[in-house]
């Protein structure tokens, strides 16, 4: 297994509902470590650009509107097989069918609003950690 560095967000519900701090602390606990971190209010431009891999889909203008109802924290984790271990821990897209003591089966309420995103592969953490963060600000 490899250490790898993977970029996740706390999408606006979760920080309407304050589980900013209670997310933060399970990935420390699972032992994910927080390269970097930042409180961020995107435009519609940075959601767009963002998630420009959906443009096509149905949902991508809802998406937006709710990507930019509110601030995100946006978070390079690190630890062996980040990409992987994050995902499971987030648990499916939709929160009805995620895991148990997943994040989205604690804290998210449908799949629109899902409470947390993370990169689906490496190559994506990558693409999508350089979206919100220099190297420099990185540790
Ligand atoms: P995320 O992991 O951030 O990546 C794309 C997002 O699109 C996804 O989480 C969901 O929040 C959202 N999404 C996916 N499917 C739907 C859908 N059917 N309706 C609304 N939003 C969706």
């Amino acid at each position: 297994m490899a250490i790898e560095r993977t970029l996740s967000i706390v999408k606006p519900d979760a920080t309407r509902k304050n589980h900013v701090g209670a997310i933060v602390a399970r990935f420390e606990s699972e032992g994910l470590r927080i390269a970097a971190i930042r409180k961020v209010w995107m435009s519609k431009q940075e959601a767009e650009g963002f998630y420009a891999v959906h443009a096509a889909r149905p949902f991508f203008g809802e998406l937006v509107e709710f990507m930019t109802s509110g601030p995100s924290v946006v978070i390079v984790l690190e630890g062996e097989n980040a990409v992987a271990r994050n995902r499971e821990l987030m648990g499916a897209t939709n929160p009805a069918q995620a895991a148990d003591g997943t994040l989205r089966k604690l804290y998210a309420a449908s799949i629109g609003e899902n409470a947390v995103h993370g990169s689906d592969s490496l190559e994506n953490a990558t693409i999508e950690t350089a979206y919100f963060f220099r190297g420099t600000e990185i540790f």
